[in-house]
Formats: structure tokens, sequence, C-alpha cells
């Protein structure tokens, strides 16, 4: 099944989309991921993507147009995919489509997630990452067993660069400038599901599924 989630930042879609890749055994494709990964490695991707991440604009789309592309082609997106953060503007889901036909694929869902700007700002302003695995976190909604302390690896857990408040609210005009038009565009291909984002992780998760039900059977 090839999903996207759709949301402003701190929705909780890399929360719901990591749950669901295991669930499904199919890859989450993050662009924040990688892109962050390719700024610590300082590759010259990186070096170019930082100073927009820092400041809380979109990176420029032939950027990420171009890593979700390799992306696709690899060996473990052949049973499907989650994408997480991409597309984030129209020129992105027009490149995506056109991606698509060249490789031969399809969306099937592309999962809104839509949570109130009050609530977004208390679960960014408490999100921690895993320094070495990634494994998000909340101090209040889901802490680690031991604070500071990855559950899953060990390793340390930081807070992301741009989840400072002014970063954060430069974050959201983004998302609503220049990504929530996604929501018409995806509306009219018939292909979004909205999903409240509002409850606990495990009761959302359990939404999620129970509107995938249909396609989940179809495809077993
Ligand atoms: P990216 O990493 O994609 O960040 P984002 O979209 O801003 O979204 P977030 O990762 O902040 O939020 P999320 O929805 O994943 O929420 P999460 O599950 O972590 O992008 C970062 C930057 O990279 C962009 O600003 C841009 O510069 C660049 N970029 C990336 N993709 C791009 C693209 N396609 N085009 C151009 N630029 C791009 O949850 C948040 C917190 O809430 C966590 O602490 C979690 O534990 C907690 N939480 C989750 N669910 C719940 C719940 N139900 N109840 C309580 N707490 C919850
Ligand atoms: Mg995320």
């Amino acid at each position: 099944m090839n999903l996207i989630f759709l949301g402003p930042p701190g929705a909780g879609k890399g929360t719901q989309a990591s749950l669901l890749s295991k669930t499904l055994n199919i890859p989450q494709i993050s662009t924040g991921d990688i892109l962050r990964s390719a700024v610590r490695a300082g590759t010259p991707m990186g070096v170019r993507a930082k100073s927009f991440m820092d400041s809380g604009s979109l990176v420029p789309d032939e950027v990420v147009v171009g890593i979700v592309e390799e992306r696709l082609q690899e060996a473990d997106c052949s049973s499907g995919f989650i994408l997480d953060g991409f597309p984030r503007t129209v020129a992105q889901a027009d490149a995506l489509d056109a991606m698509l036909v060249r490789l031969c694929k399809q969306i099937e869902h592309v999962l809104s997630m839509s949570v109130d700007d009050e609530e977004l700002l208390t679960r960014i302003s408490g999100r921690r990452m895993c320094e070495k695995c990634g494994k998000g976190y909340h101090t209040l909604f889901d802490p680690p067993k031991v604070a500071g302390i990855c559950d899953l690896c060990g390793a340390s857990l930081y807070q992301r660069d741009d989840d400072k408040i002014e970063t954060m609210r430069k974050r959201l005009v983004e998302y609503y400038n220049k990504t929530a038009p996604l929501i018409d565009y995806y509306t009219e291909k018939k292909l979004l599901c909205t999903i409240s984002g509002v409850g606990t992780i495990d009761e959302i998760q359990s939404n999620i599924l129970r509107g995938l039900e249909g396609s989940l059977r179809d495809n077993s």
C-alpha cells in the first residue's frame, strides 16, 4: 500500500507513520529525517538545506523531489511505502504524480491529520528525539522510561533545533501558505482521508487502521 501523511508540524505524522510502518511492514520515508541526516553528515545537500530548516522555511522543491525519487526506487519500496512530510507544496505533488507514472506506482490514500495550533505548540515544545536511532518522544505525552535516554537503544535524547517557539511559528505559517492547499488537491483526486489528530497515540493509530480497513482487506 502506498500512503501519504499530510498535516501541520507536530500533528503526529512521524509518530503514526512509524507505528504504521511496523504494522504494515513497509518503509516510512520522512523527508525531514533524510534532510536532518544530510545536515549532520555535512553533505552538499545538507549544507544547502540547513539554513532553510533552521529558519523554519521549506527547503527548495528540487532538493526534496530528487531525494524522494531516488528513495522510491529502492527495493524495500516494492510492496509499499509511507511518505511522511512529502509532498509539502503543489509543485511537489505534481512532481510526485509524474514520478509515480514513471515508476508505475500510485498513491492509494492521503491521510490528513488535523490538530489545533495551541496543541501543536505544546507537542512540539515537549518533543525529544533519540540522537542515534531517531525515535521520537514527548516529555509529558510519550516519555521515555528514563528521562533523557532512548528506551530502544540507550542513546541520549535531544531537542530539534527547529523546535524553538519562533521557528515553530514560522513553520506553521509555511504550512498554512504552502502545504494546506494540498488538502483540496487530494480531495479533488478522491484520495483524502481526514483523521483527527486529537486523542492518545494509540487511539489515533486505531482510527487510522479502521480508515484503511477496506484497502487492507483488498490487498491481502
Ligand atoms: P519535518 O521533520 O517533516 O517536520 P514537520 O512537518 O514540521 O513535522 P514534525 O516532524 O515537526 O511533526 P510530526 O507531524 O512528525 O509530529 P511528531 O509525530 O513528531 O520537516 C522539518 C523541516 O525539514 C521543514 O521545516 C523543512 O525545512 C524541511 N522539509 C522536510 N520535508 C520537506 C519537504 N517535503 N519540502 C520542503 N522542505 C521540507 O509528534 C510531535 C510531538 O508530539 C512528539 O513529541 C510526539 O511524541 C507527540 N505526539 C504525537 N502524537 C501525539 C498525541 N496523539 N498526543 C500527544 N502527543 C503526541
Ligand atoms: Mg515528523
